[in-house]
């Protein structure tokens, strides 16, 4: 009976135990750590973060601005995903030395090669500095002054706050801006690019795999950081020595089982979890459709070039990737939004915030919040609607245009600044416009424009759009453009950019490329922006307010993690499978085997080395595969990610590396503005392919021996 009672309580807790959420790690004691451990994790919070200890933190910089890595030797050798090295890996590809079709293998530390730009960023300390950031903004009459206040107390703090020369501070918002915190960070900036597989294992099932399970993608890269003779951040040099990391994680191929704990550590880069159901409503029948529809027209024009000829390919392939990822996922959100209702569960979550406000007597302070956001909303609909079509048409898919933005900021440059700034402007561009024009193909831009300045004549709200475009023959302007802009080639260009700055902008003023950006530009910038920007304004400071009042009303007990900005979080949860539909169940792991199913021989997407299919033959799995005799290849979990998570480690109950986190499963893809345990899923590739690619497909071993590796029959 007594042994009953206390099962039916472990059952209890195992089961509420709640998942989801994002945490700042140098908060986790308390709440988090009891549920983790109540999840299974074996190790302490201190062991996750502490400032005196080395631990897992130490391990887990960010990647290059975007992605998470982590230290996997004591020579500074990291892991990340491919689709993260995938522009490293590009730049240093050409028809001949083809490392995204071949894959690119350093054997010894010689041979790895240097990345300008790439930088990695650790986190020193971690601490709450809200006080500070608010000192002297309460008395302050107006919110505008308060504002100004804050970014000035911000900036000053930056500087004055202790740190090492070779560091830097920097004071982040969170909870929509009612806590600060301050992170101390080391940047390095000598990243060599140390090992990637094919693009065929790397990037296999490339686009239409991308945000699916179940998953059979290889996503990782390999690069090293390099510091000076002390170990600290230093610019590239050949003096440079492999960095002393001060942890790195051991990796486990002990392998996962259904219902293990993870946990993943890593940089989150936004979600919008508390925006209210007027907002969700907006995204999910008005911008999400319009942004899905434009990157579609863009993307079926450029598959179609890429497809026909392999220089284009090579062009396009990391263009095309970053443009095809969001579109997808928006598709996938939108659908996943409208599944669970999630504008129905918000408005259900607002009637009962109402409620708590009169009950707490708050009536004056948060009465009229959500009032304000219906208004403010309904308000900066076409507003939003205009911005997003200009954003993604001007400024993200036509090249011609994007480019032709840059020549408008330098005349409003001019105009602002004068000539020395519009001459030191001009000379960087052209310097950088060789990138540019290095992986651009005007037949393919021509086609974009044409469809895309079809979409814009006929779906730009019509009140904003110019009368230059109404009834647009999109064909011709195309083709008036290509054939007579100047903008469509590098020679062109530097032609158009030399001479004083009178000449120089009479000139663009001339040219036909340029004259349809400045009319779109111009209406933007003047018929919507503006309001824009003012309507925006009211619903951050409603978003805010909002934000403290749910702080203030939930209980002590509730899980209110703060969004996603960028910063280092821990997520944590369970391996687990899913039902993503009546009758349909996903297993949690995938293996080798499913490679093999989806081949297609040549295939873009599908096709499959050779001697991975060897290897897949002759069961060649050293110690890397699974007890069933597989080779296990993917995994998911109920961890919360999101973009910026890739690369980072999932690790099991006690620090090990396990995985590496580089997707979540098309239903799930809403988890930015709703997370759900029972649909959302992160997806992790196992690390025991990872080491079976770079140990057995690419004979690596120099990289294998310098990782620490815990095996199934060895004690720890
Ligand atoms: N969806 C993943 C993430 O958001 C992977 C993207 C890279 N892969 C691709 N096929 N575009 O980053
Ligand atoms: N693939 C994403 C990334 O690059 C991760 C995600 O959105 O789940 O960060």
């Amino acid at each position: 009976m007594k042994f009953l009672r206390l099962l039916l309580l472990f059952v209890f807790v195992q089961v509420s135990a709640q998942q989801g959420g994002m945490w700042i790690p140098s908060m986790l004691k308390g709440m988090n750590e009891n549920e983790m451990k109540t999840l299974g994790m074996k190790i302490t919070a201190e062991q996750i973060y502490s400032i005196n200890k080395s631990n897992l933190k130490d391990a887990v910089p960010q990647f290059d601005g975007g992605c998470t890595a982590e230290v996997i030797s004591d020579k500074g050798l990291i892991l990340t995903n491919h689709h993260c090295g995938f522009d490293a890996i590009q730049n240093h590809s050409s028809v001949d030395h083809d490392y995204l079709t071949n894959g690119f293998w350093a054997y010894k530390m010689e041979d790895e090669l240097p990345n300008k730009g790439m930088v990695v960023t650790f986190i020193i300390r971690i601490e709450d500095v809200t006080p500070k950031v608010l000192e002297g903004v309460s008395a302050l009459p107006n919110e505008a002054d308060k504002q100004k206040k804050i970014q000035e107390n911000i900036s000053t703090l930056n500087k004055t706050l202790p740190k090492e020369a070779w560091q830097e501070n920097s004071i982040r918002t969170f909870y929509d801006g009612n806590q600060y915190i301050l992170f101390v960070t080391e940047t390095y900036k000598d990243i060599r690019l140390v090992g990637a597989p094919p693009s065929s294992i790397g990037k296999f099932g490339s686009d239409t795999d991308n945000w699916v399970w179940p998953r059979h993608t290889g996503d990782f890269s390999m690069f090293r950081i390099y510091a000076d003779k002390n170990n600290r951040p230093a610019e590239y040099s050949t003096e440079n020595v492999p960095y002393k990391p001060k942890y790195s994680l051991p990796i486990s191929i002990k392998g996962v089982k259904e219902n293990d704990f993870t946990m993943v550590m890593g940089y989150p880069g936004r979600t919008q979890e508390y925006l209210p159901s007027a907002a969700v409503d907006q995204i999910v029948n008005t911008l999400n459709p319009a942004k899905i529809a434009i990157r579609d027209a863009a993307l079926k024009v450029q598959d179609g070039f890429m497809r026909k000829d392999n220089a284009i390919k090579i062009q396009y392939a990391s263009k095309y990737a970053g443009v095809a990822n969001y579109w997808k996922k928006w598709m996938g959100e939108t659908k996943g939004l409208k599944k669970s209702n999630a504008v129905a569960m918000k408005q259900k979550f607002e009637k009962n915030f109402q409620e708590k406000v009169i009950k707490a007597g708050k009536q004056a302070e948060y009465g009229n919040l959500l009032a304000d956001f219906d208004k403010n909303y309904t308000n900066i609909k076409d507003y939003a609607l205009a911005r997003d079509i200009f954003t993604e048409i001007a400024l993200r898919n036509t090249e011609i245009l994007t480019l032709g933005y840059k020549l408008y900021q330098l005349e409003q440059l001019y105009n602002n600044k004068g000539e020395q700034a519009f001459n030191d402007r001009r000379n960087n561009l052209i310097n950088g416009l060789g990138d540019f024009y290095k992986d651009f193909n005007p037949n393919v831009d021509q086609k974009v424009f044409e469809q895309l300045m079809a979409f814009y004549s006929s779906n730009y709200p019509k009140q904003f759009l110019p009368a230059a475009y109404e009834n647009l023959n999109a064909v011709s302007l195309a083709n008036t453009v290509f054939t007579q802009s100047q903008l469509v080639s590098y020679d062109k260009i530097k032609v158009l950019l030399s001479g004083d700055s009178k000449t120089v902008l009479e000139n663009i003023n001339k040219d036909k490329g340029f004259e349809v950006i400045k009319t779109m530009a111009d209406n933007y910038l003047k018929n919507v922006a503006p309001k824009y920007d003012e309507i925006n304004l009211k619903n951050i400071a409603t978003q805010r307010t909002y934000m403290k009042a749910i702080l203030e009303l939930s209980p002590k007990s509730a899980r209110i993690f703060p969004d996603a900005n960028s910063t280092l979080r821990v997520t944590y949860g369970k391996v687990k499978g899913y039902k993503p539909n009546d009758g349909v169940t996903y297993e949690p792991f995938t293996y080798l085997d499913g490679v093999i199913e989806k081949y297609v021989p040549g295939d873009y997407e599908f096709d499959v080395p050779k001697k991975l299919i060897d290897l897949y033959n002759a069961k060649d799995y050293g110690r890397y595969g699974a007890s069933n005799g597989k080779m296990p290849l993917a995994f998911i979990a109920t961890n919360h990610t999101t973009g910026g998570n890739s690369g980072s480690p999932a690790m099991d109950a006690n620090g090990n590396l396990i995985g590496l986190n580089f997707d979540r499963v098309w239903e799930g893809t809403m988890s930015d503005i709703y997370y759900s345990p029972d649909i959302c899923r992160n997806i992790m590739v196992d690390i025991r392919y990872v080491l079976f690619i770079v140990d057995k497909y690419a004979g690596a071993e120099n990289l294998i021996k310098e990782m620490k590796i815990i095996s199934p029959k060895m004690k720890k």
